[in-house]
């Protein structure tokens, strides 16, 4: 239900494999959120397809946005502007929500509010959290970034620290294929792991030389296809669970460790996780633990708005638009938007 003076979003996310559209309600309330997963298609490939993605997202986005407005209870008209994912992410997909974005908010005559993807992320813990306000630290983990993100005010950034290599996310995803649990691997170590030792194997916890905040997990990741690769020269088998408790740990560590001691130098007193990778329970325990005793206030969205969702892209557009940020009908898909560039 909405009155007069609320601000209503409609949100449109189509980065990678979710075809996703929300109702938001003043940056913090969620009156829908409607998320069409292409999962279960990919995992035919072991991956995200592409081409496939763009074309299924074709397929879904009109139903996906329409129940979304009926499930908030709401009309178009009373909408006031529509926010859309342009990226970064897969151009083909990003291009359909895009367009979308365009032709409903010049049909209904809406202002067109275009979002980085991580913003988004990052906007998630305004959700559940509402007393959460910036300045605070971000740990952003997802299956293309790896970011540790000062957020100064609303849609202000300073990164901080990112990935040399792959993604955290992108690392158990690989971890998973080669220890034979498929796709996607994050949810799939995560649910093993509980099974198995994380001190069992070390494998290496990578620091970057003179960039404390920097990861790499390119090395851990050879740590885990070395050890399966000795294993099976040497004719022996490997325990799963054991493996991907213990890569699990390796990772956690260094995420946690470069997060506390970043909040440290920079004097921030609130942490705050977002991403796919955001919803693993290890990180949620081990960063939650660390924050009790370092006395900095901890914040993570539900796992829903963890992984890729529109709510977040309308959290994210509200302050935008509050903000005056305006797009025009030339609003393109770009694959490598970089997080405070317009
Ligand atoms: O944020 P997201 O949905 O999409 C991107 O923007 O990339 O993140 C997807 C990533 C995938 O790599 C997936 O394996 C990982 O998040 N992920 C997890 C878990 N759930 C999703 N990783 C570890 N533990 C989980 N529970
Ligand atoms: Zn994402």
């Amino acid at each position: 239900m909405s009155e007069k003076n609320d601000v209503l979003i409609l949100a449109i996310e189509s980065s990678c494999d979710e075809t996703a559209a929300a109702v938001v309600k003043n940056g913090r309330e969620v009156l829908s959120n409607v998320i069409s997963s292409q999962i279960a298609l990919h995992t035919l490939y072991g991956g995200v397809v592409p081409e496939i993605a763009s074309r299924k997202h074709i397929e879904k986005i009109n139903q996906v946005i329409e129940t979304a407005l009926t499930e908030a209870e709401v009309t178009l008209d009373e909408i006031d502007a529509i926010g859309v994912t342009y990226g970064p992410g897969l151009v083909g997909a990003l291009l359909v929500g895009v367009a979308e974005a365009k032709a409903i908010a010049y049909a209904a005559k809406k202002p067109l509010v275009g979002v980085h993807h991580i913003e988004g992320h990052i906007a998630a813990n305004f959700i559940e959290n509402k007393e959460l306000e910036p300045p605070f630290l971000c740990l952003v983990v997802s299956g293309g970034h790896t970011h540790l993100v000062c957020v100064k005010d609303y849609g202000k950034f300073e990164i901080i620290g990112r990935t040399r290599d792959d993604a955290a996310g992108e690392a158990f995803d690989k971890v998973a294929r080669a220890i034979g649990l498929g796709y996607p691997g994050g949810p799939k170590i995560d649910k093993v792991s509980k099974e198995g030792n994380p001190e069992a194997i070390v494998f290496p916890r990578a620091h970057v030389e003179d960039a404390p905040y920097d990861f790499s997990f390119s090395g851990v990741k050879s740590a885990v296809l070395n050890y399966i690769n000795g294993c099976q020269m040497k004719g022996e088998t490997f325990s799963q669970a054991d493996v991907a408790a213990s890569f699990q740990k390796a990772v956690t560590d260094v995420l946690v460790e470069n997060a506390m001691h970043a909040v440290d130098e920079y004097g921030l007193k609130k942490l705050a996780i977002a991403g796919g990778v955001a919803s693993n329970s290890s990180l949620r325990a081990a960063m939650k633990d660390a924050c009790e005793k370092n006395q900095i206030e901890f914040y993570h969205p539900s796992p829903v708005y963890c992984t890729d969702n529109a709510a977040m892209i309308g959290v994210a557009a509200y302050y935008e638009y509050m903000k005056g940020t305006r797009h025009g009908w030339d609003l393109n898909a770009i694959p490598n938007l970089k997080l405070g560039e317009r």
